[in-house]
């Protein structure tokens, strides 16, 4: 099932020179699904495409190989625009660096693109720099402070700690984490920042594994709690909603969409997004207009299951592990209003 997946992205035009791609600029990260993101953007010359989570450029690096091309990467986190500059000099007039989020990528991108965009890629959530970095505060791996914002401003993850009640915080864990111990996990976090506030990772990470009572092979106790707790300090999953409407908006027709999800949140609000934009009007007539009040399939779905990486990537990154591709390409119908129905019998399946 997952091989027929990556069968049809691959198959829907593929990039010139991908044996080039072999590593990025800095040549420490690997870049996860990078063969068949490409092939679902399928880049061409002369065309502009938006990486919108920039991070080591392994995408954008990939792009700018495979086509004479334009790329706007974007990135909410400083360092990695600082860091792209190096493969911006490599490609002079080709790779424009935008610090911002990309969920603001119409505004960001709209007037300074030179012409319409042929594609939009999203690889979501953190990069292995930020992971590796003790002191950005995402890993419970590696004792820093308890941080874990992208963009190194706003409420800090040990802010959220200290400022949420107990039942806020088990609404968050069990929401955002799928943690099934959120309640004893969000008790122990009390109970640990009435003798002091909690400003470590390694602190958090202890008060953790102590609450979960039970262990499930290769998976740390800590590692839903810190997920909860990023994705709410960034408000990741707000953003993938506007990056995707931005994205729908910003699309020329026939310019492809590639998201790359790391958990079943993320996936699902990809998933439900492109079914939902792609479905049911062939159902009506391919010709017709849809009836009064629908709207018309804004994408086409490009391969019906997710794209999974091989034992091999796995193999070789093991971050690869869980990370789903989905892709769609725009149609020439306009944009879906918030909040519009989908066409005969949505595609909701
Ligand atoms: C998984 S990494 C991307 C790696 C990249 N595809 C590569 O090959 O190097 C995710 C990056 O997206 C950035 N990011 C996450 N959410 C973002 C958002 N809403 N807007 C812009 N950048 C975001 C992070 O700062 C991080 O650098």
């Amino acid at each position: 099932m997952k091989r027929a997946g990556r069968q049809r992205v691959a198959e829907s035009r593929r990039p010139r020179s991908r044996s080039t791609i072999v590593a990025t600029p800095a040549g420490e990260h690997i870049p996860v699904l990078l063969d068949a993101v490409l092939a679902a953007l399928a880049p061409r010359d002369g065309a502009i495409y938006v990486d919108g989570t920039f991070g080591a450029g392994g995408y954008s690096a990939g792009l700018l190989a495979a086509a004479r091309c334009r790329v706007f990467g974007i990135d909410r986190d400083p360092a990695a625009v600082r860091r792209g500059a190096t493969l911006a000099a490599q490609h002079p007039g080709r790779l424009t660096l935008i610090e911002g989020r990309f969920g603001d990528m119409e505004r960001l991108v709209g007037d300074a693109a030179p012409g319409p965009i042929a594609g939009v890629t999203l690889d979501l959530g953190v990069s292995s720099s930020q992971i590796d970095d003790a002191e950005r505060g995402f890993s419970f791996r590696l004792d820093g402070p308890l941080d874990m914002r992208m963009e190194g401003e706003g409420e800090s993850a040990a802010d959220l700690v200290a400022r949420l009640a107990q039942e806020e915080l088990a609404a968050l864990i069990r929401s955002l984490g799928e943690e099934r111990f959120a309640g004893r996990v969000a008790r122990a976090i009390v109970a640990a920042r009435q003798r002091g506030p909690i400003r470590r990772t390694g602190e958090l990470a202890a008060i953790v594994r102590e609450a979960v009572p039970t262990r499930e092979p290769g998976l740390d106790p800590a590692t839903r709690t810190f997920q909860a707790l990023r994705i709410a300090v960034n408000d990741e999953l707000g953003e993938l909603d506007r990056g995707l409407a931005g994205a729908e908006r910003l699309l020329m027709p026939g310019g492809r969409l590639a998201v790359v999800a790391f958990h079943s949140l993320e996936d699902v609000r990809v998933k439900n997004f492109m079914r939902q934009r792609s479905g049911g009007v062939a159902a009506v007539s391919r010709h017709a207009p849809p009836p009064p009040g629908m709207a018309a399939p804004s994408l086409r779905l490009l391969g019906r299951r997710a794209v999974r990486p091989s034992s091999d990537e796995v193999g070789r990154n093991p971050r690869a592990r869980s990370a789903r591709l989905r892709a769609a390409e725009r149609t020439a119908a306009p944009p879906w209003p918030p909040g519009t129905a989908a066409v005969v019998g949505s595609a909701m399946r």
